[in-house]
């Protein structure tokens, strides 16, 4: 099965990442906000990500510009009528994922392969949301952030997923330079069970007075070779989405590794949800 077009709902921080890498390798995006002005900004952060590399010397103006002009922002799902593959990347909420599902399911061809980017919910709980004949071709697609950095793609197959949905998915991924690995459909899946209680750990040796945040970074970085520290990687990812990934460990596996610590309840609460709004854990001067 060829995949076209690609019509990827939410342009946050992994749906305009997942929009980019699409378009890059050649393929037709649409990019969906049900706000215009939000997908329009998902498309202008692309935009800034591509004049980051043309600056770079790593990319010619020409290709960025080819690049963008695939990407169509739109603010009606009725753009996901000719869509071959749609995937969903919107926030991590089993609700708001259901509603836009069925909303999506309504109006894509019956041949469409439906993939969702979540993080930690249940591709069942999330296929219920479609038809008894979409079932089979609906699957988890998990994306990790930055998405045109990072070449990792979490494969989840639901219990109705079919072999051949799982062969497009892994063609797909692999076209985008990324290696793929299965995981059962059990909650956070393999790298978020694995990631978030390194997570609460490092923020309960903070609320403990155990080091401030930078050292706690500085040990993960400088001591265990990591990218980013801990409270650094949770701010970046979003404190309010690491959250929901934790509610989802905690009621669907159990146990204090996976209970959210108070710190991260408090910042939340208080609207300090990380990089996007400039505070988390450390500071992110606009
Ligand atoms: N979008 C696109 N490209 C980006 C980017 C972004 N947001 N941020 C950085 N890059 C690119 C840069 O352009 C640069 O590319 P080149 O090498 O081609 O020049 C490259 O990434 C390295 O960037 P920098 O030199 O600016 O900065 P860095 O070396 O500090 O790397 C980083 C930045 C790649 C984000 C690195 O810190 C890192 O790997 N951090 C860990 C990220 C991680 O763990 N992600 C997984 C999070 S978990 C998740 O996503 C799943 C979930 O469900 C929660």
């Amino acid at each position: 099965m060829s995949i076209s077009h690609v019509f990827v709902a939410g342009a946050g921080l992994m749906g305009h990442g997942i929009a980019q890498v699409h378009a890059a390798v050649g393929t037709r995006v649409s990019l969906y906000e049900p706000d215009m002005a939000r997908a329009a900004a998902g498309r202008d952060r692309i935009a800034g990500n591509l004049a980051r590399a043309v600056a770079k010397g790593k990319l010619d103006a020409a290709a960025s510009d080819a690049v963008l002009a695939r990407i169509t922002p739109v603010s009606d799902v009725a753009a996901a009528a000719d869509a071959d593959l749609v995937i969903e990347a919107v926030f991590e909420d089993e609700a708001v994922k259901t509603a836009l599902w069925a909303s999506i399911d309504s109006v894509a061809q019956a041949s469409a392969i439906f993939a969702s980017n979540t993080s930690s919910i249940s591709i069942d709980r999330l296929a219920a949301a479609t038809t008894q004949a979409r079932r089979a071709r609906f699957v988890g697609m998990h994306f990790f952030s930055p998405v045109p950095v990072m070449p990792l793609v979490e494969l989840i197959r639901g219990s109705a997923t079919d072999d051949a949905t799982e062969a497009v998915i892994r063609e797909l991924s692999v076209r985008l330079g990324k290696q793929v690995i299965v995981s059962a459909d059990r909650p956070g899946f393999i790298v978020n069970r694995i990631l978030m209680p390194f997570l609460t750990e490092a923020m309960h040796a903070y609320e403990q007075g155990v080091g401030t945040a930078a050292d706690i970074d500085t040990g993960a970085k400088v001591g265990l070779n990591h990218p980013m520290g801990p409270l650094e990687l949770a701010d970046f990812i979003g404190l309010d989405v690491c959250l929901g990934i934790m509610r989802v460990l905690e009621e669907g596996i159990g146990g204090p590794q996976f209970s959210p610590p108070q710190v991260l309840l408090d910042l939340v609460a208080a609207g300090h949800l990380g990089q996007k709004t400039g505070r988390g854990f450390h500071s992110y001067p606009r």
